[in-house]
């Protein structure tokens, strides 16, 4: 018999509750055990917090958004240090995962999520974890379950601002997730059709984007569409300190990156303009088929390693074959869009603007 904990950690995304559904499904099907839900990610393990799960727990979820354990966002960086209610959280993690006698935690999260993880397993807890994140930023693997989902969610927002752009010759501006890295930007972008997409792998030039602009009107063509990751920077803002960054941000008057370029734009070209941000719709949810089958097919894969005792590993998927990958030659790393991705030249050859 073994007992597993399981964890959602971090900013929600599509498909937490299938990958949970899996891991206990084939878990149940290989071996003896038993499911120990661990509530609010890793708060439920430094308060005490959790919840015996039975297979009921784990039926109708297969398509259900969020997560049924709760998430919750624990720093790395404050995980060792004793805050005002004077908690050893690294003790207290231990102290709970001895107290349920657990064999393993299956842990579901993001960059934050896999440095919490890997702390764990050098403290000595067996752990697995299971790459999720609409960010698709995680280093190892090729692809993150909650990533297409969130593709799907963007690329319909810019199709849906696409027609109305037409319509009153505007440039619209659609603000997406991304703060290190841009893929969600860049495949929806595509795949929505944007004239110009701003990551914050490339620091943008303003005057770039107003050429992009005034060649497709010297076209004959008045609208332009442009998708920008929530975290991009200028070329110039990249020049200055954290501090002076922020200092120029509040200047600036906008807080998001979307307003900046609207006022920029309507300033230097006249070009009425428009933002949309869809915000935490791409995280929220029914998860698409492709990361309903994902964050099942890497569920299986977490039983199959609890089956056999392997442990302090995150589940990869490399060149489509699911893979497990150390922990420690992942944590507190991103996985960013490296500068010769075949797709940012096919971008280039669509006559898409990046900025630069
Ligand atoms: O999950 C990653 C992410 O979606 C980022 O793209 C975004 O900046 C962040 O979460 C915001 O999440 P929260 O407001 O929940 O901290």
């Amino acid at each position: 018999m073994k007992r597993i904990g399981i964890l959602t950690s971090g900013g929600d995304c599509p498909g937490l509750n299938a990958a949970i559904r899996s891991v206990a499904k084939a878990s149940y099907e290989i071996f003896d055990c038993e499911i120990i839900g661990i509530l609010d990610g890793f708060k439920g393990l430094i308060y005490e917090n959790y919840k015996p799960l039975k297979t009921s727990n784990f039926s109708g979820i297969l398509t259900r958004g969020g997560t049924i354990l709760g998430s919750s966002r624990t720093p790395y960086k404050k995980m060792r240090v004793i805050e005002e209610d004077n908690i050893d959280k690294v003790k207290n993690m231990i102290k709970t995962y001895e107290k349920l006698k657990l064999d393993c935690v299956v842990i579901l999260g993001g960059n934050g999520t896999h440095k919490n993880a890997n702390l764990l397993r050098e403290s000595g807890l067996n752990v697995v974890v299971l790459p999720k994140t609409i960010d698709n930023d995680i280093c190892g693997t090729d692809v993150t379950f909650g990533f297409h989902s969130a593709i799907d969610i963007a690329t319909s927002v810019i199709d849906r601002v696409h027609t109305t752009a037409d319509s009153h010759d505007r440039v619209m501006i659609v603000e997406l997730m991304g703060n290190k890295a841009g893929w969600l930007t860049l495949y929806s972008g595509i795949a929505g059709g944007a004239d110009v997409i701003l990551i914050p792998e490339l620091p943008y030039k303003e005057e770039k984007i107003i050429s992009a602009l005034e060649k497709r009107r010297s076209k004959g063509k008045d609208f332009s569409i442009i998708v920008v990751a929530e975290g991009v920077i200028s070329e110039y803002e990249k020049t200055l300190t954290k501090k002076e960054l922020k200092e120029y941000r509040l200047k600036s008057k906008y807080s998001t990156v979307s307003y900046r370029l609207k006022a920029f734009i309507e300033r230097e070209t006249r070009y009425e303009s428009r933002v949309t941000i869809p915000g935490y719709q791409q995280r929220g949810g029914t998860p698409s088929p492709y990361d309903r089958l994902l964050a099942t097919s890497l569920g299986v894969h977490a039983a199959k390693m609890i089956s056999n005792d392997v442990y302090g590993k995150t589940i990869s998927i490399r060149n489509g074959v699911t893979v497990s990958t150390p922990l420690e030659e992942v944590a507190g790393k991103y996985k960013n869009i490296s500068l010769d991705d075949e797709l940012l030249d096919k971008a280039k050859l669509l006559g898409v603007s990046m900025g630069i």
